[in-house]
């Protein structure tokens, strides 16, 4: 489905092959091309779905976080599994959401009918209008946007963006950490993420949640909010709501270190399929301890176009 108001690509046969490797689905195109390396299949849209269903309990159910009156148009970049396009498209009827994303495979069968889904690379300058959009989304896009790219994909945003209008992205920095010191540099779970940064090299900046609020300050946008919220790795917080949090997250976590480790570690680094069997299944016990007190920086950035 096409929507009017872009003049991205239209769906090519070279979007849609795919390749198999160690059991699990990607899209040739994006392999191939260097733009993403996480799985495309249906156990991956099974964990986008369930990361999604976190991310609601961490965000209490808000799809949306700054104020916006009036939402007519919104723009969901790299929209995986449509979880969270969907939502929107069904929470505001009266919006026209548009996703984008490399791989047009995890996208759903059933779609409300002010949803249009394309497919184009984020690494490329925008083709949609100037002034167009109310909000613009982005959610775990670090692995898949050039490290160059930030300050003009940001830009991009901003020009798409209607004056008034506002950025939303959420990103997670994959580096375990624990503040009881439980998490040194001898654990799995921290060798499996120097090794997964490692992967992408100078390529990506995995660290970006850390880097979105002056990103979004230098493009011009105002009232920039930013916070990192601890994402338990499993049920070891004190905190009644965070354990629960970390309980919904265990499964995800346990799925998402084999799912977007795997070509990384083994194709790129060239770790021998055993050892990061054995690094990945060491890394998910660690995650699933609750003495070492595991989390993941989850980096929510906000702000708007003047
Ligand atoms: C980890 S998934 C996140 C999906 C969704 N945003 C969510 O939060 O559930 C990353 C998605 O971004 C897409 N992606 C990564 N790099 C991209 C790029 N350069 N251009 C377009 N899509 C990209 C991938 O195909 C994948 O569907």
């Amino acid at each position: 489905m096409t929507s009017p108001d872009s003049e991205t690509v239209e769906l090519d046969h070279e979007y849609l092959d795919t390749i198999t490797i160690e059991g699990r689905e990607y899209q040739k195109y994006a392999i191939e091309n260097r733009i993403y390396f996480g799985p495309v299949d249906d156990d991956e849209t099974d964990r986008l779905e369930l990361q999604h269903r976190v991310f609601n309990k961490v965000f209490d159910n808000r799809l949306i976080f700054p104020p916006i009156p009036r939402l007519r148009r919104a723009l969901d970049c790299g929209y995986g599994a449509g979880t969270w396009a969907i939502e929107v498209a069904e929470q505001y009827p009266d919006c026209e959401v548009i996703g984008v994303d490399i791989s047009p495979h995890m996208q759903p069968d059933d779609m409300p009918d002010n949803l249009w889904l394309q497919v184009d690379d984020l690494n490329r300058p925008f083709t949609f209008p100037s002034n167009h959009f109310d909000l613009v989304h982005s959610r775990l896009l670090a692995t898949g946007i050039n490290r160059s790219r930030w300050p003009s994909y940001i830009q991009d945003i901003v020009r798409v963006l209607k004056p008034g209008g506002w950025v939303q992205i959420v990103e997670i920095y994959f580096n375990a950490q624990s503040d009881n010191g439980s998490i040194t540099e001898q654990s799995a779970l921290r060798q499996w993420s120097i090794n997964f940064m490692g992967a992408f090299g100078q390529t990506r900046d995995l660290r970006i949640g850390a880097r979105l609020k002056s990103l979004l300050m230098e493009a011009g946008l105002v009232e920039v909010d930013t916070r990192m919220i601890p994402l338990p790795l499993s049920a070891w917080p004190g905190d009644a709501r965070m354990r629960d949090i970390g309980a919904f997250n265990r499964d995800n976590i346990q799925r998402l270190l084999p799912a977007l480790g795997s070509y990384p570690l083994t194709r790129r680094l060239r770790m021998p399929q055993e050892q990061f069997q054995r690094l990945t299944i060491q890394a998910q016990q660690e995650a699933g301890n609750p003495s070492l007190k595991p989390y993941f920086p989850l980096y929510v950035c906000i702000g708007r176009k003047p």
